[in-house]
């Protein structure tokens, strides 16, 4: 198998106490996946489980405590940030709010011309005008947007610029952060066929993290689960939903309507609160909601194995043979 683009291995960020008194708060505890080239890796979990942490991580928002981020053999967590800039081009990020993310003072074509030149600082203006016309028509506007501001702009046109930004700089790679969260749900659909659409024509690797399997469904090759801080499943997308093997995935599956499958109320997270950051301590952390838990859950942190081809989970369940299932071991 070829090297894979980004490997991201045994990644920590704890964060100091918001509050006085407070507890830190281990947002990201010993992840480690690879980007592989020209695929798309969906990251999901519930809210607070880590994800844009590690986003962020990669695009050096954040330094992470610990762990390696590899791109080219080259550890981006360890660069000083002067040396990022320089290389700052090669992971770019999509946020989820598109406004925050473009100055409101700008017209579109003076926000793309900018990154454009990021790319091709030596470029003639023609050169540049004749990508900018290109860079619309590739995300689906026409080159009279190119006059208009943020403020004129619909949220999908928002997000479409907000894309169309972070692929001028030709990146090696591309973070999308809860993409198309904030958008109504008919354009959530087109900005995730623009995305699948551009991964087709130019290859893009891409991180699409979202809280929303559903989504993560029409875009990703492989998915990447999420709990409190810890990678708790990865695998092929088609094997996560056709079956998922952590009890945590299992519940963000049933939680999806699907008139094609019956409800499974049994698999459903039923509280709302969502996960208890306390009950990281020892053991599995999913423990406290997990239908299937037994007092081995609780002594040692489960270790991620392999289920499948190109797939682990990391569960007791897994480690145990079918027929000793449901015994208090
Ligand atoms: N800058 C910060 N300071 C303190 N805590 C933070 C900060 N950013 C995130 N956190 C905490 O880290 C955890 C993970 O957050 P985050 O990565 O944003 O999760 P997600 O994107 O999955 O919702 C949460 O408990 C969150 O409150
Ligand atoms: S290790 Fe135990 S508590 Fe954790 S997900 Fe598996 S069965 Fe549930
Ligand atoms: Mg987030």
């Amino acid at each position: 198998m070829t090297r894979p683009l980004l490997e991201v291995r045994r990644l920590r960020k704890t964060f100091a106490p918001r509050r006085r008194g407070g507890s830190p708060v281990r947002a990201v505890t010993d992840v480690s996946f690879d980007l592989r080239e020209g695929e798309v890796l969906g990251l999901v979990g519930e809210s607070g489980s880590g994800k844009s942490t590690i986003g962020q991580c990669l695009v050096h928002l954040h330094r992470p405590d610990g762990g390696e981020i590899l791109l080219d053999g080259e550890n981006l967590a360890t660069l000083p940030r002067g040396a990022f800039r320089r290389r700052r081009t090669a992971v770019q990020m999509i946020f989820q709010d598109p406004s925050s993310a473009l100055n409101p003072r700008m017209s579109v074509g003076d926000a793309l011309r900018e990154a454009l030149r990021l790319h091709s600082p030596h470029a003639g203006r023609d050169v540049i005008e004749e990508r900018l016309e290109r860079l619309l028509r590739l995300i689906g506007l026409q080159p009279e947007h190119a006059s208009r501001y943020p403020h004129q702009l619909s949220g999908g046109q928002k997000q479409r610029i907000g894309i169309a930004r972070a692929i001028a700089v030709e990146p090696r790679c591309l973070i999308a952060d809860e993409a198309v969260s904030a958008l109504d749900v008919s354009i959530q659909a087109q900005i995730i066929t623009l995305l699948g659409d551009l991964q087709q024509s130019l290859g893009l690797t891409m991180l699409f993290i979202s809280h929303d399997l559903g989504v993560v469904r029409y875009v990703a090759d492989r998915v990447a689960v999420l709990y409190l801080g810890r990678l708790v499943e990865i695998g092929p997308a088609r094997d996560i939903f056709a079956a998922p093997a952590h009890p945590y995935t299992q519940a963000l599956l049933a939680a999806i309507p699907d008139p094609a499958r019956p409800l499974d109320e049994s698999a459903i997270l039923d509280d709302p609160a969502g996960p208890d950051p306390r009950a990281a301590g020892g053991g599995c952390a999913f423990a406290p909601r997990c239908p299937h838990v037994m007092d081995l859950c609780r002594k040692d942190q489960p270790f991620l194995t392999q289920v499948a081809a190109d797939h682990t989970c990391a569960c007791v369940l897994r480690k145990i043979h079918p027929d000793r299932q449901g015994e208090t071991v």
